[in-house]
């Protein structure tokens, strides 16, 4: 096998990188920026911003190309997308959402086969279905990659040089099971035989997974990931992994020891994937590959202290809890062994199931995102998906849960809520604003308890996400409009014209709080509501959800039917 000790391939830009950072590679705070080799660099960009400015940047996972999405994808899709509306309504106007395919590997190169398809051509074919997602579910992305782009191919062979480079790769021997379906090998311990229900034969599968595996022994490249299993605890300790749950499988996982990891496999079984610098008889392995999605997208290799303007490190890494080790041990790892920021968060939630059995695309056991968004609106599903889903446990799919929170929360709650507020105002509804901001309205000790809980809302909302979890955060909000159809009922302010002033303008701003607070998790719903209280664009941001902080919407409000009754059989 050929090593890369005499010279590195031929890439005119990696080979000024990289001679920079030889020359440069002791003191890594020492750069000088402004090199040449920089300035050539491929997307190097100057621009009137100070290094100070990091756009804050979430991502999705990037999904495999082996089949269509489903609801899962769609879910991980919905949370980064609300993380970063989120962020957005808080006044960030500089925010960045990552989400892709993963397009490499063994899993990929036999489902192309298995089709009789050209593999780059069933990748094209897999990935617009994943970017027809995106742009059904309405995430607002910024950049969509894939890992057959060049620039990633060319960030990824750098990665893997300058790992060599530090010392962190060497070959030998490899034994051991591999899973094509989840990419990874495992050791002896975690594989047991199990018969397979259609077939009735015995085969080899993952304990974790079930997925089968095969025995495999070949010569590849290893990483040195060993050698960072102090860094690794000590990187747990300051948070790290959100919800804090899973770090303790982690912390338990690292602490027992961590083994060396085969980072390549030999050509002759995978050709689809990225060559190994300076060896094409062995091709990358597909997690590495995968990634260092992350770092391209940035911009990596980054021109010295560019790193932080171009975006990197990531703010947040949403992904699903089969996908943990990769996000919270690998990729820690092979950013530490450069020297690289890691990223401030991985936010891991929990499995969409079907019959308590996870969704998945190799199982197909799946429900089409496309569909559901087709029967019950967009709106409504990132609602149900992000109400419903679980961080810490998994979540059973059915459509009578969807139809029954439609009812509950959205029909009978805020639509209800705006429906009955506005009918009972008859008309006049600015009038309550008006009479309100003037100061002209007494209230009772129970408006002053409904006032208080809005005063409340913002804060709570804002503490849930600063959490990232807007599970919480949504069925806060949720909770708040079921606050508001009681409190309407309670006060009864159609027969009591004293009480009619106060409660009718609580019910205004609920309304108006309540649509901007929605606007990350439901866009369009909420900009009907605030468009129906005719609430200025200009005051919709967070700042603009505190209670009587707006006196100027509400004029010429009129009855309109926010959610209609769903057009489903049950
Ligand atoms: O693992 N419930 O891709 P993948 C919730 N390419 N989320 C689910 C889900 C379910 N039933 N099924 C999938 C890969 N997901 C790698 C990732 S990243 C550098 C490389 C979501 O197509 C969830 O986010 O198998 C999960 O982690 C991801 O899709 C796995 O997608
Ligand atoms: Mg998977």
């Amino acid at each position: 096998m050929a090593t890369l000790r005499g010279g590195f391939r031929a890439l005119p830009w990696a080979n000024q990188l990289l001679a920079y950072q030889r020359a440069s590679w002791k003191c890594a705070s020492c750069k000088v920026a402004g090199s040449a080799a920089f300035r050539s660099a491929r997307r190097y960009t100057t621009t009137s911003e100070g290094a100070s400015s990091k756009p804050y940047y979430v991502t999705t996972p990037i999904f495999y190309v082996n089949a269509a999405p489903h609801v899962g994808h769609l879910y991980s899709m919905v949370i980064a997308d609300v993380l970063k509306r989120w962020r957005t309504l808080l006044g960030d106007n500089n925010v960045q959402l990552l989400t892709g395919t993963d397009e490499h590997g063994m899993k990929i190169q036999q489902a192309a086969s298995a089709a009789g398809m050209d593999t780059q051509a069933f990748c094209d074919m897999n990935c617009k279905t994943f970017q027809d997602l995106a742009k059904a579910a309405e995430v607002d992305y910024n950049h969509f990659i894939r890992t057959t782009d060049p620039a990633h191919k060319e960030a990824v062979q750098y990665f893997w040089e300058m790992l060599q480079h530090r010392g962190y790769i060497y070959t030998a021997k490899h034994e051991g099971w591999y899973s094509v379906s989840d990419e990874t090998f495992y050791p002896q311990s975690q594989v047991h035989l199990s018969l397979d229900p259609a077939t009735g034969e015995k085969r080899m599968v993952s304990i974790e997974t079930g997925k089968e595996v095969e025995w495999s022994s070949e010569t590849n490249y290893h990483f040195r990931l060993s050698a960072f299993q102090d860094r690794l605890l000590e990187l747990y300790k300051t948070g790290f992994i959100a919800p804090s749950h899973y770090r303790h499988s982690v912390v338990k996982a690292v602490s027992s020891g961590l083994s060396d990891l085969s980072i390549s496999r030999p050509a002759e079984r995978l050709t689809w994937g990225i060559s190994v610098p300076g060896d094409n008889t062995q091709t990358i392995y597909v997690w590495l590959d995968a990634l260092v999605n992350y770092l391209t997208k940035a911009g990596y290799p980054f021109p010295p202290g560019e790193g932080a303007r171009l975006g990197w490190p990531a703010d947040v890494h949403v992904v699903g809890k089969d996908i943990v080790r990769f996000h919270c041990v690998y990729w820690p790892a092979f950013l530490m062994a450069l020297d690289l920021p890691l990223p401030r968060n991985v936010l891991v939630h929990g499995h969409w199931t079907m019959n308590r059995e996870k969704m998945s695309k190799s199982t197909g056991n799946v429900v089409n995102p496309f569909f559901a968004i087709d029967r019950f609106g967009v709106d409504v599903m990132r609602f149900f998906l992000t109400y419903q889903g679980g961080f810490t446990s998994d979540a059973d799919y059915d459509n009578a849960h969807i139809i029954r929170d439609y009812r509950k929360y959205l029909q009978q709650g805020i639509g209800n809520a705006a429906h009955r507020s506005i009918g009972c105002a008859g008309g006049n509804l600015r009038t309550y604003i008006v009479n309100a901001t003037a100061g002209n309205s007494p209230a009772t000790p129970e408006d002053q308890a409904y006032q208080s809980m809005l005063e409340q809302l913002p804060t709570k909302v804002e503490e849930h996400m600063e959490k990232l979890n807007p599970r919480d955060a949504l069925q806060d909000i949720v909770r708040a409009t079921l606050k508001t159809t009681k409190y309407f009922h309670n006060s009864a302010p159609w027969k009591d014209p004293e009480q009619r002033q106060r409660v009718l303008f609580n019910m205004a701003e609920a309304m108006r709080i309540t649509g901007i607070l929605l606007q990350p998790f439901m866009p369009n719903k909420a900009k009907e509501v605030l468009d129906l209280f005719r609430v200025d664009t200009s005051k919709r941001n967070f700042s603009a959800a505190r209670y009587a902080s707006d006196p100027d919407y509400g004029e010429g409000v009129e009855k309109k039917i926010l959610f209609p009754p769903l057009l489903v059989e049950e």
